[in-house]
């Protein structure tokens, strides 16, 4: 019998519900209330049980110095041209700090580097005088408080440096089409000026202009000739040579191709194909360099391949040698011979190489490479192989490993999944991937269906009554793992978390005979974070990176009263330049009225959303506008290609005296300021003495160090970092602001006060007066607002009545929805909480360990409890069950108050404890 005591909860037999003529006991359903006190007892109990376990691992202290020591390496973009100086961005990923380095790299060494950034239009003419930019002048005219609502009618407008705004001149417009986004985009040779028109993401059409052929310059309106009538695919220029045009296209072809149109003869019938669509790879983008020569990007099987075709005839001239990985940046261009890329796997942080493509055998070089102490790429190997699934589907699968590893059966293995929701597993890098690699053996990635690897067809081949093959392939990879002797099955460990923890949950109940443990994960790392759209392609040309750019965060959700403050907030922001907005809902899916909004205003944006977790949705106070403002942080972090400056988080209900921006703008570290509180008629201001912030005055003080509203400071990126299992702000409603600034202020003396030395009020806190009308709250049923939320990340392990909570219901996507039968049935065979049984024979279940974190020491994701509860209910009593069945809650009391690095390197380690006691 087990040699571990677990805890013996109450079991409630009362509780007992019929679907469809089926009934299912749910004896822990009092698991749910996060706040009784009785579940806090079993969360104790609980970590009473993992914690002696993980903590008698007598290697514990030196995984967590070894994984500190590699956490901290320095992270690097793609070198970008301002003026005559290049610019790359170093992140140096100190403990919690960033340091952002401008490094200027000498004109001398490399003479002409690119100053296009993939896909971003190129609007300044050639001879350098002037820029063409998209602009709305509807927008300007509304201020004497007309209705200006309208934001369609886009303009392309023609701007003469050195000369004022005013006389800028407008070139082109399409006032019987005002839904069209017009921008201009100059060809490579500066003669052609291109106007791209789309009115949703996808499909646009062309219109061109011959500028030599205007008499007198460009003073007025510019003729167009239309050479694309409909929309109904993407045409995205590539490069000219003269009047022939390269696009690329998904005109009758799904994954791309480039064609060629003269547009002396642009009838689709005189169309040429230059490079066709490939049978199964993705031309995912194309860029001309050194005159004559196209740098295609493809997506074979999930990684990137790299090759330079002729201009002329497409051939192919010669293929880069890539690892098994995925190009994360590039920067070219057609007049100059230089190439820069940026390469990322499995066991490579980053390389940057620069290529001289004038040179008949191109050699990439190693430009930067992202070194970490310790870290021997070249010891390390990372391949792909395909295997066949249940049906015979071909599956491709990432395995990386040390050079050295025999590989005769005896490695322990990672294998790890996530199967749904259409999210794709492009090999990337991470710390504790490479040091499970380094110090334990074999990490495998396979990438099966429910994920969008392959587009539609893949994700719909795993979800709703397809979700068995997303276990079926899941078990084949741990099949050929064995069989090939990667591993054996007592040293093979599967591992995922939200949706792949419902994976492990489902494989370790069908085949506990084929694995040795299983570890599913519910922590931060797993914040949900979807992009909407991120508009710097087409808009980041308005950014002036000499200056600091504003970085405006703004939480917003679906109520009624939503419009009117994202139309306030916009209509401001319209008048502060340089600036990224982030618009994050709280939601799972894109508000397309929110996107539109967006789009029609121009302001570079970004617009994501990330729900709060489920976890936080109990009763009492939520804490609002977390997860969005976290995911922005995240977000911009993970772009060390974006330049310096400010992060402010401006809440939806917030109203700004313009003042305030260019003041925020100079802030060094953290600029404080007050902030009028509508809400309860009262101002909440640090208190100034001689220049010095020397206290607060807030209504409510509480116990915080930092008495402030979220609308009461603005921080430098520079010293943001993030940490995925312990956000930069918490989740504990009032504290946020607190809790966030304590992680980056050391001492008063680097607040800087702003707002005229904080006796001015510029930016206020209003309040909405709730609409009574609920039915604008997510958890209203039978209202649009169900289908807003869809996936969010948790790991699901009662499927039967994942969607009773809020977010989940909308799940359905790919769960499909428990109250039809068919659905409820089906999903009845896999919910990894109703099909816990003792395995045959002699086999015993795995050992498991469940992560998830408690971050406000209030609520636990009652999923895992449930399982585990129901799981050591199960085998306690069974003679042959010495594997352990582990559950690690995460709670503030339980570990003190580390820095946010450490906590989730604590987590980390405790998981390698656990693989190192357990395999
Ligand atoms: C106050 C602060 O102004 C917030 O920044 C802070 O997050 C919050 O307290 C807290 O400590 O919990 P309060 O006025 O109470 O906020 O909250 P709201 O103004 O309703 O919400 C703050 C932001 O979160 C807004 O931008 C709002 O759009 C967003 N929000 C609110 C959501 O995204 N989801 C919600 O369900 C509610
Ligand atoms: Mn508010």
């Amino acid at each position: 019998m087990s040699s571990m005591k677990y805890p013996s909860p109450r079991r409630d037999a009362s509780v007992v519900e019929e679907h469809f003529g089926i009934k299912v006991a749910d004896p822990y359903r009092w698991m749910e209330d996060p706040d009784s006190q009785e579940t806090k007892d079993f969360v104790d109990q609980q970590n009473a049980v993992s914690q002696p376990f993980i903590e008698s691992c007598s290697e514990r202290e030196e995984i967590k110095r070894e994984l500190t020591k590699l956490w901290n390496y320095p992270k690097y973009g793609v070198p970008h041209r301002h003026g005559k100086k290049y610019y790359f961005s170093k992140n140096n990923g100190i403990q919690n700090q960033r340091i952002d380095h401008r490094v200027e790299v000498r004109c001398q060494n490399y003479p002409e580097v690119l100053t296009k950034i993939k896909f971003s239009p190129l609007t300044w003419t050639h001879d350098s005088k002037g820029i063409f930019y998209g602009y709305y002048p509807d927008h300007v005219t509304g201020a004497d408080g007309r209705d200006t609502a309208s934001h369609d009618n886009q303009k392309l407008y023609y701007h003469r440096i050195g000369t004022p705004q005013s006389e800028d001149v407008l070139c082109v417009d399409f006032p019987e089409h005002p839904k069209w986004r017009v921008e201009g985009e100059v060809s490579d040779c500066g003669r052609y000026l291109l106007v791209c028109p789309g009115v949703d993401c996808q499909d646009n059409l062309v219109f061109f202009a011959d500028l030599e052929a205007l008499p007198n310059g460009i003073t007025g309106k510019i003729s167009l000739t239309q050479i694309i009538f409909k929309f109904e695919a993407d045409y995205q220029y590539v490069t000219n040579t003269g009047s022939k045009f390269v696009f690329r296209s998904n005109k009758n072809a799904p994954r791309y191709q480039l064609i060629c149109i003269d547009l002396e003869h642009p009838e689709e019938k005189n169309w040429s194909i230059l490079i066709p669509e490939h049978e199964s790879n993705i031309l995912e983008w194309a860029t001309c360099v050194d005159q004559d020569k196209l740098v295609v990007c493809y997506m074979e099987d999930v990684k990137s391949i790299l090759k330079t075709h002729d201009l002329n005839s497409g051939a192919v001239l010669h293929e880069f040698p890539l690892g098994v990985g995925s190009i994360v940046g590039v920067s070219g261009e057609k007049k100059h011979s230089e190439l820069f890329y940026k390469f990322s796997s499995m066991i490579t942080p980053g390389i940057i190489y620069f290529v001289d493509m004038s040179t008949k055998n191109p050699v990439p070089k190693v430009f930067i490479k992202t070194e970490i102490e310790g870290l021997d790429e070249s010891k390390c190997e990372v391949k792909q192989v395909f295997y066949p699934s249940k049906d015979g589907t071909k599956i491709p699968m990432f395995i990386a490993h040390r050079k050295d590893e025999k590989l005769d059966g005896n490695s322990p293995c990672l294998l790890y999944g996530y199967g749904g929701f259409n999210v794709s597993l492009t090999p990337s890098f991470s710390i504790s991937q490479l040091f499970f690699i380094q110090h334990f053996g074999v990490l495998a990635i396979p990438n099966i269906r429910g994920g969008g690897e392959y587009g539609r067809t893949w994700h719909d081949g795993g979800r709703l009554l397809n979700k068995q093959n997303v276990f079926d392939d899941f078990v084949a990879a741990a099949e050929f793992l064995v069989q090939n002797k990667y591993t054996r099955k007592e040293k093979l460990t599967i591992k995922g978390g939200s949706n792949g923890g419902l994976l492990v949950g489902a494989c370790l109940n069908q085949r506990p005979d084929l694995f040795g443990a299983g570890v599913a994960a519910v922590g931060y790392d797993s914040l949900y974070i979807r992009m909407c759209h991120n508009a710097l392609p087409e808009l980041g040309h308005k950014l002036n990176r000499t200056q600091p750019v504003l970085y405006i965060v703004t939480p917003t959700f679906a109520r009624r009263e939503q419009v009117a403050e994202l139309t306030r907030l916009a209509q401001t922001l319209l008048h502060v330049s340089n600036m990224i907005w982030f618009v994050i809902e709280d939601a799972t899916e894109c508000l397309p009225m929110v996107g539109e909004h967006l789009a029609r205003h121009q302001i570079p944006y970004v617009h994501m959303v990330s729900p709060l977790p489920e976890m936080f949705l109990g009763k009492g106070k939520k804490p609002r506008g977390v997860s969005q403002r976290n995911a922005a942080i995240q977000w911009i972090l993970t772009h060390p290609e974006l330049p310096d400056g400010v992060l402010y988080f401006a809440d939806d209900d917030n109203t700004y005296d313009l003042r305030l921006f260019e003041d925020i703008r100079k802030t060094k570290k953290v600029s404080m300021f007050p902030v009028g509180l509508l809400a309860n008629t009262g101002v909440s201001s640090p208190v100034v003495m001689n220049g010095r912030v020397v206290g607060f005055s807030d209504p409510w003080f509480a116990k915080r160090k930092f008495p402030l509203d979220m609308s009461g400071f603005a921080v430098n990126i520079r010293l943001l970092s993030y940490n995925p299992s312990r956000v930069p702000m918490p989740f504990i409603p009032g504290y946020q602001e607190d809790k966030f600034l304590q992680g980056l202020v050391s001492s008063w003396e680097d607040i800087e006060p702003l707002a005229e030395n904080c006796t001015k009020v510029w930016v206020w806190h209003t309040t909405t007066v709730e609409t009574p009308a609920g039915s604008f709250r997510s958890n209203s049923p039978g209202t649009n607002l169900q289908d807003l939320f869809q996936e969010l990340q948790s790991t699901v392990m009662d499927m039967i009545r994942f969607h009773k909570f809020t977010i989940g219901h909308a799940w359905c996507s790919d769960f499909g929805n428990p109250e039809t039968e068919e659905h409820f049935k089906y999903l009845l065979t896999y919910s990894p909480l109703h099909n816990i049984r003792v395995p045959e024979g002699d086999v015993q279940y795995p050992c498991v360990l469940l992560t998830t974190a408690d971050h406000d020491d209030r609520v636990v994701p009652s999923h895992s409890l449930k399982f585990i509860a129901e799981l050591q209910q199960t085998l306690r009593e069974v003679q042959k069950q010495t594997n352990p069945l582990l559950i690690r809650v995460e709670t503030k009391a339980g570990h003190g108050g580390g820095k946010p690095t450490s906590k989730s390197i604590e987590e980390i380690t405790d998981v390698l404890c656990f693989l190192v006691k357990t395999l």
